[in-house]
């Protein structure tokens, strides 16, 4: 996880988590070519989440995806400017770096092996704006109500090498809610992690999500993944990539087997499919789990 910290920023209280604003506004990247030039991996995309709710972003591999969730979040690479043109705004307002309330978690988590699981939830308030923003009385609470929520209450005081690896993605998880971000942003947070315990995440993801929605963009390759947690899926193409598809869901979470075998879930899997494969046709790879 990386925590968008910016040490000058005021500290003011955020805004009410529901009215959030995240846009795209035609965004190009260029990447060095490894034999010279350039190559264009994304080629014009614009996208609005105006509000709570969950965001599904999928797409070959090597689509972008990552690249556009580190944007949103303000992380850039060393060695290319991103975006290489276009705009991320928050709140309307044009976002040229890390964000006080946009914070990330990736697949690798990210834990500090040297602290205690408390320590790596508490770290955030070892920054001055973070302290600044919430009094050591409150972060503690939030801390506690945090390692209760994802149910390592009784795992606090151990380190993540004693840790299975759901159970240290559940750290990275409580590390972000802990700030009560108003947009979280998550890259592929649960591709590591075996079928069981993944489904036991997005169980815990619908839960804390409904405790205090926030508006999150997901990443995926699990076409399975992205129907269960969705308000929204959007489907990129690749080479550059482009928005090739993007829909919303209707259907109450938790979302049951029976739902997943309906016709509505069938179809809409079908459909993400078939663009999937129809995007990479001949270019990239395609990684796709249902
Ligand atoms: N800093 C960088 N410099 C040069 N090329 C880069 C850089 N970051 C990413 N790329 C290239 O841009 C393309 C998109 O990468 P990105 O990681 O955003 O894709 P992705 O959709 O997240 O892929 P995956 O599904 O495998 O995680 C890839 O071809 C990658 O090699
Ligand atoms: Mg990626």
């Amino acid at each position: 996880m990386s925590v968008a910290t910016n040490p000058s920023a005021p500290a003011t209280s955020a805004p009410s988590e529901h009215a959030v604003s995240l846009t795209l506004s035609n965004i190009i990247q260029d990447y060095p070519a490894p034999g010279g030039g350039v190559t264009r991996v994304i080629g014009g995309v614009d996208l609005n989440f105006e509000r709570p709710g969950i965001n599904m972003l999928l797409g070959p591999s090597g689509s972008g995806k990552s690249t556009l969730l580190n944007m949103m979040g303000g992380v850039r690479p060393l060695n290319v400017k991103t975006p290489t043109s276009g705009l991320v705004s928050i709140d309307g307002q044009p976002c040229h770096g890390p964000h006080d309330d946009a914070v990330m978690v990736f697949q690798r988590y990210a834990n500090r092996p040297d602290l205690t699981i408390y320590e790596n939830v508490a770290f955030p308030f070892r920054f001055k704006l973070w302290r600044e923003r919430v009094p050591e009385q409150e972060w503690r609470a939030r801390v506690e109500h945090m390692l209760e929520a994802v149910g390592l209450a009784d795992k606090k005081a151990l380190h993540p090498a004693q840790l299975s690896g759901g159970q240290n993605q559940r750290v990275a998880l409580a590390r972000a809610l802990v700030l009560r971000p108003r947009i979280l942003l998550m890259d592929e947070p649960f591709g590591a992690l075996d079928a069981q315990t993944r489904e036991e995440m997005q169980h815990l993801l619908i839960k804390l999500y409904r405790e205090r929605p926030c508006l999150i963009v997901f990443v995926t390759h699990d076409v399975t993944e992205a129907l269960m947690l969705g308000d929204r899926v959007v489907v990129l193409s690749t080479q550059p990539a482009t928005v090739a598809d993007d829909f919303t869901l209707h259907a109450p979470r938790p979302r049951s087997l029976d739902w997943q075998r309906s016709p509505e879930a069938v179809a809409l899997s079908e459909r993400v499919l078939e663009q999937l494969h129809r995007v990479s046709a001949g270019k990239g790879s395609l990684r796709v789990t249902v």
